[in-house]
This record gives structure tokens, sequence and C-alpha cells, in this order.
């Protein structure tokens, strides 16, 4: 056969070819108590048992210097009505801003951590650092996920989100995102 009719992508790009990702917002706070949001697209489930999600940030940021400090963060699940404050809380630090009081979002409680809960998210997954790992120019953060709670109308009774209530982001690359189609597939075998 021969060579595909393919466009070449510069490897500082060829990581837009494993997006849409899974747009995700987290909640930290340093030892003051002061908290922060940082948007990120590189979030993933790792294990089961124990239950443990990854999140890859870049040192630079400052949320990264906050989930070295106190080792706890909340991985909240936004939707399409939050994409403007999803934009905002992945374009301005929160070294010298009030993220939660800028992006209109709501502080509240977390059961197990000190970082509080973004309210308006659907589901939240409060996590304590399991471990970290030096990944190139970003870091890899286990969270061993110890409460996890979803809005009750955004679950269906299987236990997967409804789709139609819960409209998830999904970052494209640069200022684009996209939602799902609520539609779901079985494949046939
Ligand atoms: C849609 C989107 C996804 C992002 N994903 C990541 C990511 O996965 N890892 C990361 O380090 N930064 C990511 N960023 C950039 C940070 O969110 C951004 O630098 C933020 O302002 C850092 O905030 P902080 O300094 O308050 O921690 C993303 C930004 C956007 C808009």
């Amino acid at each position: 056969m021969r060579e595909k009719n393919v466009v070449n992508v510069g490897l500082s790009n060829s990581v837009r070819l494993v997006h849409p990702m899974h747009t995700v917002l987290v909640s930290c706070a340093g030892k003051d108590g002061k908290p922060n949001i940082i948007t990120l697209a590189w979030a993933m489930p790792t294990s089961i048992s124990p239950p443990l999600v990854a999140v890859s940030i870049a040192p630079r940021r400052y949320s990264h210097s906050l989930i070295e400090e106190t080792g706890e963060f909340v991985v909240n699940i936004p939707t399409i009505e939050l994409l403007d404050a999803t934009f905002y809380c992945g374009i301005v630090s929160g070294r010298s801003r009030d993220k939660f009081k800028e992006a209109g979002l709501t502080p509240m409680p977390a059961r197990k951590v000190k970082p509080p809960i973004i309210a308006e998210c659907v589901a939240h997954l409060e996590c304590k650092l399991y471990g970290k790992f030096p990944t190139g120019d970003h870091t890899i953060f286990v969270g061993e996920v110890v409460e996890a709670y979803a809005n009750k109308d955004c679950l269906s009774e299987t236990g997967s989100y409804n789709l139609e209530k819960a409209r998830m982001i999904f970052h494209l690359g640069g200022d684009l995102f996209a939602t799902l189609e609520p539609k779901i597939y079985k494949p046939k075998t």
C-alpha cells in the first residue's frame, strides 16, 4: 500500500492529536488556606483499587506549589455552562488573583480535604497526594480519591453520567472546546 495521504504535525503540536481531552477544574489551597483553581485538560484515572487519579501540572503554575505544600486537591467536573469560568481559570494565575471571586465560582467545604470544592461543578473527587513523578516540563501528581460525589440529577441508574444533564467540557486546543452529543452507543458484541 502506498503511504496514506497525511498532514505532518510538528512534534510540539503532536499532543493535540490526543485531544479533545475531558477538562477539569482542580481546586487546591496553600497552608494559609487561601484557595485557588487551575484548569486542566491533562487528567486521567490510573487505578481502581486504590482509586487513583493523575493530573499533569507544569512546575511554573502556582497550583503546582500549592499541591506540593499541602498534598491535597479536588478534581471538580465543570459543564459547558461553566465554559467562560473554565477558560478564565486556565489563563490567569492565582498568584496575584482570586479566581473563585473573579470567575464567579463558589467555594464550599470539602468532606475530607482542606481545599474547597467548586459548588457549580457537577462532580467532585477529593484527593490526597499518593505520589508525584516529573515528566518533561510537567509533574504528574497522583491523587488517592478519598471522597467522590456527584449531583443527583446528573447520574443515570447505571452510575454513568446522564449526558443530557451533564454536558462536560472537552478541550480541543487553544481556545477551542467541544461537548458530547447526548447519544449513547453500544458495541455489537
Ligand atoms: C483548557 C485548558 C487546559 C489546560 N490544561 C493544563 C494542564 O493540563 N496542565 C497544566 O499545567 N496547565 C494547563 N492549563 C494552563 C493552566 O490552567 C494555566 O496556566 C493557569 O493559569 C495556571 O493557574 P495557576 O498559576 O493559578 O496555578 C490549561 C489551560 C486551559 C485554558
